[in-house]
């Protein structure tokens, strides 16, 4: 066994919801659509997130927030996030979540955007201990499946926000907490403080969800190894790299963890491609694609041409083409 290794248990609960392991995405706005998903849920990821919904938008039925809310069987259990801070108006929206087939609410509690902390949604609610107490009162209220919330630090780097706004939670019936350790100002910046994590683990007794740097499979194994928690959630780093899933998964069962191979990138490119196509239609599919296949290959040699050529892509067979041509070129440079 190496020395990241250790027995722990690589299962959980939120409430009664049995999850398969203990790996979750992150919510990432613009990015985990349900193609993303799909290939990320076939990575043996256990928990995905939608993109964050506005409440808002759902009660005006605006047909573009109705459509974040669409899920399919494969990608279950599956967590809906809603931001906003009116509690009626969010337990409404939540309401209709609930009717959607939503495994998990989830509400934003560390989005530190200026546009929607400028609605007190997000982070905001963060220095408000009594309007998020009133909110999470009324969207447990008025649902039955498992309720969760995401927050950052708080708005400075004592963490004291933190503690207060898990500890209401807690006592208004949330099911699970998830932790991003960073303050409302650094946004992305800076380091995420795990030791806040640590400390909300051992104020809590509902699960505890790591997230903040995961960038290599060993760094989920410390950060579940230092801070206790119950899961490990990973967002950036699963971009453009979504089998650091199965990477994660085959550490924390005590395997060696391989190099993803060629084919196998190759494989999911394509297969990230088709379930777009599938279901954004090929026009559509095609422009969002030719960023994403560009993260996919981030690191690999002679990328730039591949890079290039891939921003101008029109159909799916010619994409197809041209991953299927990069990624041979590299089998043949050895690999
Ligand atoms: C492009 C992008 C979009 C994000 N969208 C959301 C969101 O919709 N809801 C949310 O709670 N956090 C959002 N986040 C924050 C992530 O969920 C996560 O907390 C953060 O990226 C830290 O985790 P990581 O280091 O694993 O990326 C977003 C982050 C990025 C980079």
């Amino acid at each position: 066994m190496g020395i990241l290794q250790q027995n722990f248990n690589i299962q959980m609960k939120i409430n009664s919801l049995q999850l398969e392991n203990i790996t979750v995405l992150a919510p990432l706005a613009g990015i985990t659509n349900l193609p993303f998903r799909l290939i990320v849920k076939e990575m043996g990821c256990a928990l995905v997130y939608s993109e964050m919904v506005s409440a808002n938008g759902l009660l005006h039925k605006s047909r573009k927030t109705e459509q974040l809310l669409d899920s399919a069987s494969e990608e279950r259990p599956m967590s809906v996030q809603l931001f906003g801070s009116e509690p009626s108006i969010v337990a409404d929206a939540a309401a209709m979540v609930e009717s959607s087939g939503a495994d998990i609410i989830d509400i934003n509690f560390g989005c530190s955007v200026r546009k929607v902390v400028r609605t007190g949604s997000g982070v905001a609610l963060m220095r408000e201990p009594e309007k998020a107490e009133a909110l999470l009162h009324a969207v447990r209220r008025a649902v039955s499946i498992p309720l969760t919330i995401k927050i950052r630090t708080g708005w400075d780097s004592s963490g004291s926000q933190a503690f207060r706004i898990a500890k209401i939670a807690e006592s208004c019936g949330v099911d699970a907490i998830a932790v991003h350790p960073r303050t409302a100002s650094q946004g992305f910046g800076g380091t995420a403080d795990w030791s806040l994590i640590a400390a909300i683990k051992k104020m809590l007794t509902i699960p505890v969800i790591g997230n903040g740097d995961i960038v290599t499979p060993e760094d989920a194994l410390r950060m579940k190894n230092e801070t206790g928690c119950d899961a490990v959630m990973i967002g950036r780093a699963g971009i453009g790299n979504p089998w650091i899933f199965s990477q994660v998964l085959s550490l924390m069962r005590g395997e060696t963890v391989a190099p993803v191979d060629l084919s196998l990138r190759c494989e999911i490119m394509i297969r990230y491609l088709k379930v777009s196509v599938n279901y954004f239609g090929e026009k559509h599919a095609c422009y969002m694609m030719r960023s994403r296949l560009c993260w996919f290959t981030k690191g690999l040699p002679y990328n730039s041409s591949f890079r290039e050529s891939i921003k101008r892509i029109s159909s799916e067979d010619e994409a197809t083409e041209m991953i299927r041509v990069y990624m041979n070129s590299l089998g043949n440079v050895g690999m």
